[in-house]
This record gives C-alpha cells, structure tokens and sequence, in this order.
C-alpha cells in the first residue's frame, strides 16, 4: 500500500519535523516502499482517504501532530498511523501532568513548581535553587527553554515565556548537574542509552541541530547496573503514560550523586541526521532505513 509520510505541521517544531520527514521518506523510499511526503500544513489530512494512503508514518514533532490532535483525527478517518495514540500523545507532550504521573507512581522526578502571574518567585528561587530551568511544559526540542542563573530573573524569564505564548505551563525546574541522558524505546524494549555532553549551556535547539560539536557517547559512561536501570524506568515511564509497545524516547538527568531523574517522554522522537534514537538504534545493529521499517510495523499491531 501507500505510505504518507506526515510531516510539517502547524507548531514551533515544524522545521524539524521536516528535516525528521525527509530522512524517513528517503529510507522508506530505500526499501522499496511506495512513500509520500504529505505536511498537514498544507493539505487536509482527509486526503489521505480520498488519495488512498492506506498508513500514516507520523513524524510530526509538537502541537497538533504530537499531542493527540492527529490521532484523533486520524482514528476518525480510520487511517492507521505509527506512533502512540491519543492518550498517550496528549499526556506525552504535557511535561507536567506527565510528571503528576510519574510522581503519584513513585518515579524520580527533579524537584519543580508551576509557575503562575502570582507565584512568589524569590520563593521558587530560594526553594529550586540557582541556576535553575523555565520551560514550557508543552513544547519540544528545547523551545522556549531558559536556564536561570542569578537571583531575580525567574519573574522577569516568566513574564517574557508567558508573553510568547507558547503552549502549556511555564515550569521552574531544579538544575541537575550530573549529565543528561536518553532512552529509547523501540516496540516495548528499550535501546541502549545515550549520554548527550553539549557544548553549549545546555542541550538547547542549537545544540540540538545547529551544531555539529555535540558529543554523543553510546554506550554512555553508565555502570552496568545503572545502564539497566535507565532502561527499567524508560519503560515505565513510557507504559505509565500508555505509550506501551509503541515507540518513544525517554529523556534523563543525572544528579551529581548518580541518582537518574526521569525529565520527560517523547511520543515522536526526532529522526533527523542529529536526532538520538537513529544513534542508539545504530549501537544495537539496527541501521536507518531498518528503523524506518520497524517503526512503521507498528502500526500495523
Ligand atoms: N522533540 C524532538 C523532535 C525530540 O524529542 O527528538
Ligand atoms: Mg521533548
């Protein structure tokens, strides 16, 4: 059958989602299957029924094709589509009612608060501690992402976050200072995890896919037993938000100590050149366009 390949989209993410659709289409493409890009931007996804694509490859980062809004208009139009469902898409791009999740189910989540017009923000400084992170909770490739350093500032990078409207609640998170790192999950196992070292403050988006300087170790420096650890909690993380046997990535922070943190799922993870899972899989034998395919099995399950 065909293969839309949906790509694009309306959200801060869309650049990347294109740069993730190509490389997908190209390895569909490269395995002999009959794929098309199709941007949701630009075409009503009521298409796919009337061009008879008979599967969606989702590669949508963001609002709109991460968070639900697709698979559930996807479901309606009884397309079947890879990646995880409504629920799980919907809970997956909300970082704080994952973390409500995660927390009411005993997972490690690093210290927090929900930031608000009227939040004492000198309080949050003194109880976070500097620096500390702002985020949008539902956002993705580090969009709007802010590190706090000297007292005061929080009100002033809340204000500013709030004026841009991007998408959830604004989040004061505790710096954790021992390495962050990731997980895949591939069809309910995980894959080996990847330490990501950058060379800028952080793993913002220009370190994300601007930058080549990014250092990413797979295996990462993990002892063994933590290394199963990680994978452990990948999984449930990713189960607990009924991601199940679909594919996701887990992000982690490490604290100084070496306790893991779990920071956030991601329901459509970044298939770009630079992108995690495509390195993590390569460490397991699995090359792209092999990806590519096991990806889009599952949603034939
Ligand atoms: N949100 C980006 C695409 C990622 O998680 O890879
Ligand atoms: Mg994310």
């Amino acid at each position: 059958g065909k293969v839309a390949v949906l790509a694009g989209g309306f959200s801060a993410e869309r650049e990347v989602s294109l740069a993730s659709g190509a490389a997908v289409l190209d390895a569909l493409k490269s395995k002999g299957i009959d794929a098309r890009l199709f941007d949701p931007a630009e075409r009503d996804l009521g298409e796919l029924k009337t061009q008879g694509f008979d599967i969606a490859f989702n590669i949508l980062h963001g609002t709109y094709g991460e968070d639900g809004t697709v698979q559930g208009a996807l479901d309606a139009l009884g397309v079947r589509y890879t990646g995880c469902g409504v629920l799980a898409s919907a809970l997956g791009m909300d970082k704080y009612r994952c973390k409500l999740i995660w927390q009411a189910l005993g997972l490690p989540v690093p210290p927090y608060a929900v930031l608000h017009d009227d939040s004492d923000f000198a309080a949050v400084e003194a109880q976070l501690g500097l620096p500390l992170f702002v985020k949008p909770a539902a956002e993705g490739s580090s969009v709007g992402v802010h590190k706090v350093k000297q007292a005061g500032e929080l009100a002033q990078i809340y204000k500013q976050l709030r004026d841009e409207k991007l998408h959830g609640e604004i989040l004061a998170e505790q710096f954790v200072s021992g390495g962050e790192y990731t997980c895949g999950v591939l069809a309910g196992e995980a894959l080996p995890s990847v330490k990501i070292i950058p060379q800028t403050e952080f793993y913002d988006y220009e370190a994300k896919y601007l930058r080549d300087d990014t250092v990413y170790q797979c295996p990462s420096d993990l002892p063994p037993e933590q290394e199963a650890h990680m994978r452990a909690l990948a999984l449930r993380a990713f189960a607990a938000i009924g991601g199940g046997g679909n594919c996701g990535r887990v992000d982690f922070l490490r604290g100084a100590d070496g306790a893991l943190y779990v920071l956030e799922a991601n329901t459509l993870p970044g298939m770009t050149s630079h992108s995690l899972i495509p390195k993590a899989a390569a460490q397991c034998g699995i090359g792209f366009a092999d990806l590519c395919v096991k990806i889009l099995q599952t949603a034939y399950v």
